[in-house]
């Protein structure tokens, strides 16, 4: 991490005007305007820079303010969740709402139905007015009460129905292409210097957003991939020359695969869209687990799903906007592959392959994911009260943080294959390099 791309200019806040208003929070301890988090906290990195007299970048702590931005009392929020599903939309909801209207009083929270579809018009779908008591028992199931939608829709129609609905405050949750246009709306809103917030809350269990410590969903995914590995794992061990084949989900990045893995511990290979590898040649896959059955008579292999996109002569697994590219199953072809490769040894192989596809993102969010998801939202309505737009909430260095949306999506997080993460999966597999 280099203090040289991000600067604290990038990382300034942006502030709709004066906190006139007392916050009706009756809590110990509020955060300080100016606080912040550091964004390098290693020690030598933060001596350097002191010598240097090089600026100390920050983000902007997230929590309470003492003073606000809206007066609750004529405040209207609304909430979106856009993309994929992913554990905690739900419990995420329950605690913007249940702190919206039981903890800051406002006066109504609109809930906008599936995606940002349901900021057009056109396409019919009516907002429903959120309660603490309509949305108090929906933190134990999955996906998302208010209904999702791929695609970015026309920012300035979006605006118009922000407008006409006399939003103030809208917490977008999703990933990058919901933060893309969150921001493509704050863009908007600044242009025709309207007074509203926008909140983007990120989520996504590919854990693909940058300038945070993880997304909301992840834990949880990560939970559910790793039965998935275990299974492989167990099947593979039961019969001679076994092989256990789990694809997970992951476009751009791996971190589910990675992670599965490390939870795990039983996997040989871990194949990521941001490593790559070959399948034929001395240290090709192929070989590698041929050598695996002279050592121990099975192999356990985890592939994300965007990873040797280049074999299917796509190019490889680049940027993906809010509606997905569609990719080459990359389980499939490692599946045909293997077994081709040992019928013309003349090996016999027992091949299990899983593929556990929606079932990791569509579960209730595990207890860490639960309370993440309450920390996340009870922030996001910190942030939108006391006048903070165009920001996404995260967490940082082990603190909450809010970052101008606009430096989140510049790129996405990935594993870096020469970082640490990508070291200890390659100590714990000791597969080495496959190329
Ligand atoms: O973005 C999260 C994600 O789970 C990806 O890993 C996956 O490729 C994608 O969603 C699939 O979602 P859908 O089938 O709904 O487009």
């Amino acid at each position: 991490m280099s203090d040289e791309q991000i600067t604290n200019g990038g990382t300034t806040v942006f502030n709709l005007g004066e906190c006139r208003y007392e916050s009706p929070l009756r809590i110990p301890q509020f955060i300080e305007e100016g606080s912040g988090i550091l964004y390098d906290v290693r020690l030598e990195d933060l001596q350097s820079s002191l010598r240097a007299k090089k600026e100390i970048v920050a983000f902007e702590n997230a929590g309470p303010r003492k003073r606000i931005y809206f007066n609750p009392s004529e405040t209207t929020a609304a909430i979106v969740t856009c993309g994929g599903i992913c554990p905690g939309i739900n419990d995420v909801i329950k605690s913007l709402v249940v702190e919206l209207i039981d903890q800051y009083g406002v006066k109504r929270v609109l809930g906008i139905r599936y995606g940002y579809e349901g900021l057009i018009p056109d396409y019919g779908h009516r907002p429903m007015e959120l309660t603490p008591l309509s949305v108090s028992t929906i933190t134990h199931r999955g996906g998302t009460l208010l209904g999702t939608s791929r695609g970015l829709q026309d920012p300035e129609r979006m605006v118009d129905t922000l407008v006409q609905n006399n939003i103030d405050i809208l917490f977008t949750i999703g990933g990058d292409g919901t933060l893309r246009g969150a921001a493509a709306i704050f863009d908007v809103i600044r242009k025709r210097d309207l007074k509203i917030s926008v909140i983007g809350i990120p989520k996504t269990i590919d854990n693909d957003i940058d300038l945070i410590d993880r997304t909301f969903g992840f834990e949880t995914a990560v939970a559910e991939a790793t039965k998935a590995v275990q299974s492989a794992y167990a099947e593979a061990t039961s019969f001679r020359n076994g092989i256990g084949l789990v694809r997970v989900m992951g476009r751009d990045s791996g971190f589910i695969a990675a992670f599965a893995a490390l939870a795990s511990n039983v996997a040989d290979f871990v194949l990521v869209p941001e490593v790559p590898f070959v399948l034929r040649g001395e240290s090709g896959l192929l070989n590698r687990i041929h050598a695996k059955f002279t050592e121990k008579r099975y192999a356990v292999i985890v592939v994300a799903e965007g990873a040797g996109q280049e074999f299917f002569g796509g190019g490889g697994a680049v940027g993906s906007q809010t509606v997905n590219r569609e990719f080459g199953n990359i389980g499939h072809l490692l599946k045909d592959e293997i077994s081709g490769y040992f019928r013309e040894l003349d090996v016999p192989i027992n091949m299990k392959y899983i593929d556990p596809s929606y079932i990791i993102r569509s579960v209730e969010a595990s207890a860490d994911d639960a309370v993440f998801c309450l920390m996340l939202a009870q922030n996001a309505v910190h942030g939108g009260m006391s006048g903070k737009s165009g920001i996404m909430v995260g967490k940082w260095n082990s603190f909450f943080t809010f970052v101008p949306i606009g430096l989140a999506v510049r790129k996405r997080k990935r594993i870096d294959p020469n970082g640490y993460l990508w070291s200890i999966v390659r100590e714990a597999t000791g597969q080495g390099d496959l190329i």
